[in-house]
């Protein structure tokens, strides 16, 4: 009797250790749950690394960021191709918005505009081990196309077009 009492016991704690520890992963990625139209949506809030992070301050263009210059860069698969990656709801009249990383509503009111560049040049310096290509960044590449070599993706106005149209997006 006793034995199967510790058993359950048993049982017990490693259930609330897990669910415990699932909570305790879920929270530390900045993920919460927001119910909506009667299921949950899965809501991505700023990873703690990146809200220390003072990013990059100075623009890397001597041009002012064109906003809706931006938007092109976003949408466009030979140039940014966020779509392919991101939900971008001020580009809702593009098919095939993609679902890999997070949907990019609200990002303006998620970072500063020096975080929103340094996720930009090099998304690696904050979120480590990230899928989502250094567009500014022109260290370790290997085997990239000849227009490629020791040359960034993006051209530095491009960067600034993009941070000018991600900064609206509030
Ligand atoms: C190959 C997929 C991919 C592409 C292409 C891509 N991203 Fe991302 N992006 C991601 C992923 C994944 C994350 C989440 C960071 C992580 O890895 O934890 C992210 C994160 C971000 C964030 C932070 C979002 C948040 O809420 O924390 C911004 C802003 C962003 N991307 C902008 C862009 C822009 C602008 C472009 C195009 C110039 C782009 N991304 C292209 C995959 C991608």
């Amino acid at each position: 009797m006793q034995r199967r009492t510790l058993k359950k016991t048993k049982l017990f704690l490693a259930v609330l250790t897990a669910l415990l520890g699932a909570t305790i992963a879920a929270s530390a990625q900045g993920v919460c749950k927001k119910k909506e139209a009667g299921y949950f949506k899965l809501v991505m809030t700023a990873p703690a690394a990146l809200l220390k992070s003072p990013g990059i301050e100075s623009p890397v263009a001597p041009v002012l960021g064109d906003r809706s210059r931006g938007l092109q860069i976003a949408a466009d698969p030979e140039k940014g191709a966020c779509l392919s990656c991101h939900n971008i709801p001020p580009l809702a009249s593009e098919p095939n918005h993609g679902n890999l990383g997070p949907s990019l509503e609200g990002v303006g009111a998620r970072y500063t505009e020096a975080q929103l560049r340094q996720i930009i040049v090099n998304p690696q310096a904050v979120f480590p081990g990230t899928i989502m290509p250094a567009y500014y960044h022109t260290d370790a590449w290997t085997r990239v196309g000849a227009a490629y070599v020791g040359k960034p993706i993006l051209k530095d106005q491009d960067v600034e077009d993009l941070v000018a149209f991600l900064k609206t997006m509030r």
